[in-house]
């Protein structure tokens, strides 16, 4: 077994919520303390911190800094659903977010209504956020070792966006099933591609590989098409940002090419999510809210101007992968390779999800 580093995105020390600012990879490595509620929702919003799993992860724990202000000011606890309401609002398509929350908000609800002091009621909202953490932890380790069975002992894997340690609490989805597969000794070298706008390939996975000594080209995103040509993919392995009850999924802008791609050339296309990515209330990934951010992240590259300031530029974040387009999904309860309603739902309510 090859010795892997255990990176984490977060850390919670102290009673103090501190996270790597994700912005400053790959040059500087820095902990950036958010102690405000609304610190933690500016930050999933400026993308300080990013990824679905780890959107979630983090906006549990604003909410429970949102209670615990409120307690320290002796405010009513009613003003809860303000923060709540905040920390919806930051980004509207990884369904994470949204599932730690309605999760935080019961268990709040549940603590009132047992008569739990306050100080005891920010103590316990802590302790949950804790808890989703560690669950999301064990649940990459397990999608590792589900996943990396699918790849071949020499694999040549391309991915997208990023999905490692640095999108969840640690280890990661899709890189996760890298990281295991690296782990168990196989031989994979990894085609990252680089993810305009955002860059999520280059400055984060990149840095995760090198981190972790993985091997590893970084590719533009348009050259995928042309290396799968030429038989140099043996899979494409992706995350989700939310994952819909017909199998549909929603993933960074672009998924949706690379699976077109992978069909037309034989290619296994995986997705890689723990089961909290799924949305069962939507049916179908038409239904999704797609976020759409500024205009500035397509025609700047950093600080550097790269198209004319008359242009008016489409930023659309993500986009949806069609259930057709996917040989199976990873999950820590195992792997759907029947992608439709039918079979999600059997999956998921055999595997007590
Ligand atoms: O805009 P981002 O960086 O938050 O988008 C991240 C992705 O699209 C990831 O692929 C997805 O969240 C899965 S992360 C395990």
């Amino acid at each position: 077994m090859r010795k892997i580093k255990d990176l984490r995105p977060l850390k919670f020390e102290n009673n103090k919520l501190y996270v790597i600012n994700q912005l400053k990879l790959p040059q500087t490595f820095e902990w950036v303390e958010l102690s405000d509620y609304t610190d933690v929702a500016d930050a999933i919003k400026r993308m300080v911190i990013r990824g679905a799993p780890l959107i979630g992860i983090i906006g549990a724990y604003g909410f429970a800094i949102g209670v615990r202000q409120i307690v320290e000011r002796k405010e009513p606890l009613e003003k809860s659903k303000e923060i709540l309401k905040t920390l919806k609002e930051t980004r509207p398509t990884a369904v994470n977010l949204f599932w730690a929350l309605e999760r935080m908000w019961n268990r709040f609800e549940r603590l009132i209504q047992e008569g739990k002091d306050p100080n005891e009621i920010v103590d316990l909202l802590f302790k949950e956020a804790g808890r989703i953490e560690i669950e999301d932890y064990h649940a990459n380790k397990s999608i590792g070792g589900y996943g990396q069975v699918l790849l071949p002992e020499n694999a040549n894997v391309l991915t997208h966006c990023n999905t490692g340690a640095l999108a969840t609490s640690g280890w990661g989805t899709a890189l996760g099933v890298i990281r295991s597969a690296y782990q168990d000794g196989k031989n994979i070298t990894v085609y990252v591609d680089e993810t305009r706008p955002y860059l999520q390939g280059s400055r984060l996975t990149a840095w995760e590989l090198v981190y972790e000594g993985i091997p590893h080209f970084l590719i533009t995103d348009n050259q995928a098409g042309f290396l799968m040509k030429k038989g140099l993919i043996d899979a494409v392995i992706v995350g989700a940002d939310r994952i819909t009850a017909n199998g549909d999924v929603a993933n960074k802008i672009g998924t949706y090419t690379l699976s077109v791609l992978a069909k037309e050339h034989g290619i296994p296309f995986y997705v890689a999510a723990p089961t909290s990515t799924f949305d069962l209330e939507t049916e179908s990934g038409e239904k999704i809210p797609i976020e759409e951010r500024s205009q500035d992240e397509v025609k700047k590259c950093g600080d550097c101007i790269v198209a004319p300031e008359e242009t008016k530029a489409l930023n659309y974040s993500f986009d949806i992968t069609p259930a057709s387009n996917i040989t199976a999904i990873i999950t820590e309860k195992g792997i759907i390779s029947h992608i439709d309603t039918d079979h999600i739902m059997k999956f998921l309510k055999y595997r007590g999800v």
